[in-house]
């Protein structure tokens, strides 16, 4: 593959400072050499500017920092349709959840019908309605099927990003009111803990692989939450919950993924490495680089 590295250092999406030096500990953990060891051409295009300087001083308290979101997402969109124009395979660094809106923005460019595999503890449904907590970083997933503020939803292309249809949650264990209504309304496959527990992560896998086969997606983007995972494997995230995908499991879920060939790109977020021990939680990330960008032990 040809990849393109694109760290987006925004913390604004949520409200525990540090998690935009997200992309400084992944790379520190040494995801290029990792991945060019694997043989795969890589570029680093460095970092999205984000604007600092009015933090926390205007805007919604259900949508907080609204405008710096929107201006970081905006110019990440561009990137990733950028990078994708130019055949390169998008890898973005995060940054908190709420990048996911970008990203998805700029490949909805050339996807017409993008599977998403959202690999969280999470299910980012919320809107500023039903958000317990104002952050944009729980907002993602609803935003890209089209539903919340109007300048997310039309960020860098007016409207839908994503079909509802196309999008498989997995290792959620941590869903609110509002969430859970929309998941059932909209119809949106879910693989919870519960699932990963009583079937096992192959069977799972090969449950999501079948799905976005049926849908008949012309891509497939991975938005790993490093909540996803188990706080005993990734202690460095903002809003860790209990009861996660432990580190086998998420191996074996990459090498599935890698294997099955429908992968086009992936973003990586919340790892904050000021709530981390020894940047294990960015260390783990690039590990689980390798296992996705088809490193072998035999
Ligand atoms: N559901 C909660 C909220 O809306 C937590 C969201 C956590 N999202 C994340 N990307 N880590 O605030
Ligand atoms: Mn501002
Ligand atoms: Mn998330
Ligand atoms: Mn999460």
């Amino acid at each position: 593959l040809n990849i393109s590295i694109i760290g987006v250092p925004l913390d604004l999406g949520q409200s525990r400072r540090g998690v935009d030096m997200g992309p400084s500990a992944i790379r520190y953990a040494g995801a290029v050499e990792r991945i060019e060891a694997i043989g795969h051409q890589v570029i680093d295009e460095g970092d999205i500017r984000v604007d600092m300087s009015s933090r926390g001083q205007h805007g919604d308290s259900n949508l907080k920092n609204l405008d710096e979101v929107i201006q970081a997402n905006t110019d990440l969109a561009k990137k990733v349709a950028e990078v994708v124009e130019r055949g390169r395979f998008p890898l973005v660094l995060g940054g908190d959840h709420s990048i996911a809106i970008g990203t998805l923005a700029g490949l909805a460019d050339k996807y017409k019908n993008l599977g998403v595999i959202w690999y969280d503890a999470h299910a980012d449904l919320n809107t500023a309605e039903t958000s317990p907590s104002g952050n944009i970083h729980g907002m993602p997933l609803a935003v890209s099927i089209g539903l919340g503020h109007e300048s997310l939803v039309n960020l860098y292309r007016d409207g839908q990003k994503v079909k509802p249809e196309n999008v498989v949650i997995i290792g959620a264990r941590s869903v609110d009111p509002g969430e859970r209504e929309l998941i059932k309304e909209k119809g949106i496959k879910v693989f919870t803990m519960h699932e990963i527990d009583r079937d096992g992560m192959t069977t799972v896998i090969e449950n999501v692989i079948a799905y976005l086969r049926s849908r008949d997606v012309d891509g497939v983007h991975l938005s790993l939450d490093l909540d996803g995972l188990d706080p005993i494997y990734a202690p460095g995230v903002g809003t860790p919950v209990p009861g996660g995908i432990n580190y086998r499991e998420s191996h074996l879920a990459m090498e599935m993924l890698e294997d099955c060939g429908m992968i086009t790109s992936v973003e990586f977020v919340e790892v904050n490495p000021t709530l981390d021990v020894k940047n294990k939680t960015g260390d783990v990330a690039v590990r689980l680089m390798g296992s996705l960008f088809g490193e072998k032990l035999l």
